[in-house]
Order: structure tokens, then sequence, then C-alpha cells
């Protein structure tokens, strides 16, 4: 044998043993899927991959909104480095040529999928869900997503078919006798018995229980409604500020929940129609569970890091609200899961970022590291995100904290306080969350140049877990809370200001 063949032949070999070294990567996006605890509905799947791998009961979403959310995670970088807090702007185009996740593995030799919503669609993702950078294949979207919001949901009395928040169906009388998530799901399972020479990279987006609560309807019977309860508070919180109010704009003007007529901004959800949408929210849920336990039948764990998360959390009625838009630990707080290929089993409750998701596959699929950004502007490869991997394989016990925020158009709830568009945004919401303390602060922001006035408040809240678990009370006046509100204001501006991310 020549010395070239020889050369070339331990060249190959080496592709291949990097190759075995490389574990498959499967991330799994459920859209609008809160933190559910096991008395409000058990899902056996993700419980059963909760109980197996690594799970981090408080990790908190940048932006309680798809778009941001995703763009943040998928980048390793906060809202305010990718000037997203909407929907409408690409950050390719009009900040910097960042990586993402589902790139830097595809430049490390990986196929890159991405299945059902993993990016946001639309502006944010310039319309093509970020390909070809991000993806080695066009993404796949579900035929059956066309009809997400259909009149397909049938009015028991009327008979007639209406855009309902509620929504269980029958699939077979379904326009095209399918719903998304199955089809996501079916394509799935095939991309993972693809024959293939590059190690897998893929990305599974599942869109329920996002609104319309639309899932077929024999999850209901799973859950009967004399099981539901109530939110333990159902009102406003004692002294809140205005401005962190969402008045789910979306959740109302749906037609059977316009029909009850709720005033606004402030009116409260019956409590009949509480328990009812809390069921829907819940069976939705199941079905998802059920989908990613097929999902899973598919996925050799041994040689597969797998990672289950959620772009935000989701109010059931708790503080009198509905849906994300907010800033409160229920709107925030996401599923975080991470097991297969030599991962441990445990539970973490240090309050951790959805940004930190891609330097944490990066490590733990041995690629390597990408450094941490180094101030605010840094447009180098570079990530905002710190890699949880010590949480993972050591026993941390130092104390971390999360940052999350929100922007408004006014203190006063308006019918864009939801969702404002950049131009409309003129206060920012600031949140830290400690193991005991979730702190926010609301302040003026200027959406021309991106600057934020610490000195001009509209609104600070400070909510103590340890007393106060669903933030029912704003303790921002109380006297014996003085320093902690102090100390936390300067952590909080310290973070903002200089984008440093917690040193374990
Ligand atoms: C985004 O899409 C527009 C319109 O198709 C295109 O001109 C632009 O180059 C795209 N941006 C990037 C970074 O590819
Ligand atoms: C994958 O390879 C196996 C063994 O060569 C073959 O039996 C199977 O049909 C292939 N599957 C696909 C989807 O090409
Ligand atoms: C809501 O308002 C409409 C029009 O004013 C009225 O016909 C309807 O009965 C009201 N519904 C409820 C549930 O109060
Ligand atoms: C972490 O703690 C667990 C339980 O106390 C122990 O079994 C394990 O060996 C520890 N791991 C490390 C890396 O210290
Ligand atoms: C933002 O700053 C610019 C420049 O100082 C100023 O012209 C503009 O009015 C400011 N916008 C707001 C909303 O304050």
């Amino acid at each position: 044998m020549s010395k070239t063949v020889l050369f070339v032949l331990c060249l190959i070999n080496k592709g291949i043993t990097e190759n075995v070294n490389k574990p498959n990567v499967l991330l799994i996006f459920v859209d609008d899927l809160r933190h559910l605890s096991t008395d409000e509905v058990i899902l056996p799947n993700i419980k059963k991959m909760a109980d197996t791998g690594v799970n981090f009961k408080n990790a908190f979403a940048q932006q309680a909104l798809c778009a941001p959310s995703r763009n943040s995670i998928l980048t390793g970088r906060r809202p305010d480095a990718l000037h997203l807090y909407d929907f409408y702007s690409y950050w390719r185009d009009t900040v910097g040529n960042f990586m993402t996740l589902p790139q830097y593995f595809k430049e490390h030799g990986y196929d890159t999928y991405s299945v059902g919503k993993v990016f946001h669609p639309g502006k944010s993702s310039n319309f093509t869900d970020d390909y070809p950078y991000s993806w080695s294949h066009h993404p796949y979207h579900a035929p059956t997503e066309i009809y997400k919001d259909a009149a397909v949901c049938k009015n028991m009395i009327t008979k007639k078919y209406q855009k309902n928040l509620i929504c269980p169906v029958n699939v077979n009388n379904q326009p095209g006798k399918s719903l998304p998530d199955l089809q996501i799901l079916d394509y799935a399972i095939k991309v993972l018995k693809n024959n293939r020479t590059k190690p897998l990279f893929l990305a599974v987006g599942f869109h329920k229980p996002h609104i319309p609560l639309k899932f077929p309807k024999h999850y209901l019977d799973k859950i009967p409604l004399n099981k539901i309860h109530q939110p333990k508070v159902p009102y406003r919180p004692k002294d809140m500020p205005l401005v962190a109010w969402n008045p789910w704009t979306d959740i109302r003007s749906r037609e059977d929940i316009r029909r009850l007529n709720i005033s606004f901004p402030f009116g409260t959800m019956p409590s009949k129609w509480t328990l009812k949408i809390r069921q829907s929210y819940y069976a939705a849920a199941l079905y998802v569970d059920h989908l990613i336990g097929k999902l899973m039948l598919h996925v050799d764990t041994r040689k597969t890091v797998i990672v289950l998360t959620s772009d935000h959390g989701w109010s059931l009625g708790e503080n009198g609200l509905w849906a994300k838009y907010s800033n409160f630990d229920v709107a925030l707080k996401s599923p975080l899961l991470f097991l297969g290929s030599g991962i441990p089993r445990k539970v973490i409750h240090e309050p951790v970022e959805l940004i930190n998701i891609f330097p944490t596959l990066v490590d733990l699929a041995n690629l390597a590291r990408i450094p941490q950004c180094t101030n605010t502007k840094d447009k180098s490869l570079c990530i905002q995100g710190k890699s949880l991997e010590p949480f993972i394989y050591q026993n941390i016990t130092s104390r971390s904290f999360a940052i999350s925020q929100y922007p408004r158009p006014s203190v006063y709830p308006q019918k864009n306080s939801d969702k404002p568009r950049l131009k409309k945004i003129k206060i920012m919401g600031y949140s830290i969350r400690t193991k005991r303390y979730r702190y926010t602060e609301w302040i003026s922001f200027n959406n021309t140049l991106f600057t934020i006035n610490w000195n001009k408040k509209h609104g600070i809240e400070l909510y103590d877990h340890k007393l106060d678990p669903y933030e029912s009370i704003n303790l921002r006046t109380n006297k014996h809370y003085k320093n902690v509100i102090n100390y936390l204001s300067k952590l909080l501006k310290t973070q903002i200001d200089t984008f440093k991310v917690e040193t374990h």
C-alpha cells in the first residue's frame, strides 16, 4: 500500500472515530408548555424523561414570547443583543451575523434537521427558519399547519364551527384528516430511521399546547373536570404596579371567550371557564406528551443527547392572568431536561436561563467550546449563556440567578400591551430570579437607540418565594426588605449593563 493511500485511509478512519465519539442530538421544543407540577397533571412520558436525566426545576426564558425567546435560545444571546422583543426583525440583517446552535453543529460535521416549530416562523427567521445557515435540509412544516386558526371547533349548542380557545376535535373530521403535531411526529420518525454517515442534530418543535387548545378529544376523558383545581391565587397581586399586568388580549378575542364579555383590561375569567381552560390546556399537553413518548421509542438514548424544553411558561389564571406576556414566574418558567448518552439522574433547583442550552449542548457533544461574550455589544463568535455542564456532572452549591425581561408600550394596560411592536415599546421590565426572590424593575426604554434609563422607573416588584410562591404580594414598600431590594437592584443593573452571566 502506498503512503498516500495509507494517509488517506488514516484520515477516513479519523473521521469515522470522530463521528463515533459524537453523540446524536435531539432537541425537543414544546410550544408554550409551562413547567407543570405533578399535582396539576402527570405527563407520563416527559416525567419518565425527567426521572432518567437532569431535571432543571427552575429554568427561565429570556422573554415570555415565542420569537425573542427562541432566537435567544438558538443564538445563545439575550433579546437586548438581538434587538428583538417582537416578531419583526432578523438578527443577521439587523445586528450581526451571529452563529446559531444548529449552525455550529452543522459546521462540526452534523446533519441538521428542523421539523415543525423550531425557529419562530416569519420575519424573525427571514421566512426561511434560518435555512440554509442553520440547517442541512429544508425545514419541515406540517401541511395541516395552514388550518391552525381555521374555524374547526364545534359549538356544542349551536353546532356551528368557530375559532374557539377550547377546541377538542375528532381528527378524522379535520381538514387534511390530521393535525400538525401528528404529521411532525411522523416526519421526525422518518428522519430518525434514515441511514446516515454523519451524526444527527434533530430539532423537533411541537405546536401544542399553544392556543387554540386543539387536540384529539379523547384526551379530555383522561382529565375529568372534577379533578381540576382553581389556581391558588386567582387575583391581582397586592400592590402590583399596573405595568406588570398583561391583559391577555389573544385569549379574550377567541370566539368562545369573547362571548363572556369580560371587561378590559382587568376583568377576570368566570371560575367555571377557568377550570375548563385548565382542563383543555392539560389535555393538549397530554396529547403532546403522548407524541413525545412515541418519538422516544425511535431514539437510541445511549448514543443521543436529548434536551427537552419550551420557549416559556404560561399563566393558567394565576394572579388573574392568562397566557405568557409577563415577568411573572409562571409565564417565564419552562421545563428543561437533559438526558441520554452518559448524563446522570438528578434534580437541580438553582435558577438557570434558557440561553444556557447552546453552550451546554456544545459541551455534552464534546465540540470545541465557544467563548463567553465579554460585553453587551460583543459581535465576535461568542455566547452570552453559560454551560450547565458543572450542574450536570458536579455538585454545584453556589448561588445562581436568572435574568428575564418584558417590554410594554405604556404603564396602563392597553390592547397591544401583550405584544407591543418595537416602535411602540416605551418601557422595559427587567427581572431577576434568585432561589428565594423575584425582583423586577420597569424602566424607560428608547426604541431607536436601544438605551434604557434606570432613573425613570415605572414600577418595582419584589416577591418572596419562600413565603409567597404564587407571587401574590408585592413587597417593594415593605421596610424589612429594604436591604434585599438594594442588593437585587444593584445586581440586576450590573447584569443588564454588562451582560455578565453568573459565575458558579
Ligand atoms: C433575508 O431575506 C432577504 C429577502 O429574501 C434577503 O435579501 C436577505 O439576504 C436574507 N438575509 C440573509 C442574511 O440571508
Ligand atoms: C438502511 O440500511 C439498511 C441496511 O443496509 C437497509 O435494510 C434499510 O432499508 C435502509 N433504510 C433506509 C431508509 O434507507
Ligand atoms: C355579552 O354581550 C352581548 C351583547 O351586549 C349579550 O347579547 C350577551 O348576552 C352577553 N353575554 C354574557 C355572557 O353576558
Ligand atoms: C454528588 O452528590 C451525590 C449525592 O450526594 C453523590 O452520590 C455523587 O458522588 C456526587 N458527585 C460528585 C461529582 O461529587
Ligand atoms: C430616543 O433617543 C433619541 C436621541 O436622543 C431621541 O431623538 C428620541 O426621541 C428618543 N426616543 C424616545 C422614545 O424617547
